[in-house]
């Protein structure tokens, strides 16, 4: 059992020296097959690791809705010796009445952990460098790597691996999942496939991203508005709603935009035999997902789901190791 070591007076930690998780690439693939396995062996045995003993508290803010995320980081928290404080739209200082920045020393001296669910990424990134506990993006306009890390893992438990299988994502492929399952799946030595609508498809800078992080694992990456060329014989399939949070005026404009890139019967029967079909959730059944498939003997998105629970306790446990915040217990 490790002791409680929350950084509570100013000259204790460098803010140098803390890990963050806010983008997929923060992990090496060498340190995301490591998160990974801890996940495991905290689904093995959920009460093994208790980093936030005391207990000690994890602030998690909410500028968007949430289900999973909410309720995963508070039972994590939780599970991990800690107490979740939850932050809903509205009921902090942070970004109307106060700076990201004074509020990220603030809460450094507080608390162990910062989770946060955001618009902008340039906002997580400044609570960061002021901060002097991890920081957890748990989604924001650009990134959900929170998702990525619960998906490699149903993936791995579905699959036996991850190197060397090709994931495809359809749809909506300039967004915040797009990005994720990029940058997240490359790491992880997969060939990542991301097709949706010209107008549609990744910023250039995260495509260089994950086609220099793919040169070190053996993955790569295809962007392509076909569909049919980014299924065949694709090992797992993905996709996500065509209407993310913050884009609720588009909707109507939306549900024709991405009608091709919808997984349905016919899009599985292209993907390889046996293949996986996984979705972050919530899902719009009849727009990005038939019912068929979601419901189908193809989809491992219950799994996913609960996954989030167990990468994340993961993720926090990690970032609190490697930051020498906590100590990592003697198995
Ligand atoms: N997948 C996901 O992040 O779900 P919530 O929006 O419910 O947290
Ligand atoms: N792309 C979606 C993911 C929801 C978990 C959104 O940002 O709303």
């Amino acid at each position: 059992m490790s002791a409680p070591t929350a950084p509570l007076t100013t000259d204790l930690i460098a803010a140098s020296s803390v890990r963050h998780f806010l983008v997929d690439t923060d992990l090496a693939p060498a340190e995301q097959a490591e998160v990974l396995d801890l996940a495991a062996q905290m689904k093995n045995d959920r009460f093994l690791h208790r980093p936030l003993a005391g207990p000690q508290t994890g602030i998690v803010f909410f500028d968007k809705t949430s289900t999973r995320t909410r309720v995963s980081f508070a039972a994590g928290i939780a599970d991990l010796g800690g107490q979740p404080l939850i932050v809903n739209p509205g009921e902090s200082q942070l970004g109307h009445k106060e700076s990201i920045s004074d509020t990220a020393q603030v809460l450094s001296r507080m608390v162990s952990v910062i989770v946060w669910r955001t618009y902008a990424q340039a906002g997580l990134e400044e609570m960061a460098e002021h901060a002097t506990v991890p920081v957890i993006n748990a989604l924001s306009d650009d990134y959900h790597p929170c998702q990525l890390l619960a998906d490699l893992l149903t993936v791995r438990e579905h699959k036996g691996r991850t190197e060397g299988l090709v994931m495809t994502y359809l749809g909506d492929a300039a967004n915040n999942m797009a990005n994720s399952y990029l940058l997240a799946g490359v790491t992880a030595g997969m060939h990542v496939r991301v097709a949706g609508p010209e107008g549609y498809l990744p910023q250039p800078a995260v495509v260089d991203a994950a086609r220099a992080r793919a040169a070190e694992t053996g993955g790569s990456v295809l962007v392509t508005t076909d569909p049919a060329q980014a299924l065949d014989g694709a090992d797992v399939v993905v996709t996500d709603t065509w209407i993310s949070m913050g884009q609720e005026d588009e909707k109507e404009q939306r549900k024709t935009l991405f009608r091709d890139y919808a997984v349905d019967a016919a899009a599985m029967d292209r993907a390889a035999t046996g293949a996986l079909f996984l979705h972050c959730l919530p899902a719009y059944r009849g727009l990005e997902v038939s019912a068929d498939v979601i419901d189908g003997p193809q989809s491992v998105v219950f799994d996913e789901a609960e996954n989030r629970l167990h990468a994340q306790k993961a993720v926090m446990a990690w970032l609190l190791y490697r930051s020498g915040l906590a100590s990592e217990p003697t198995l």
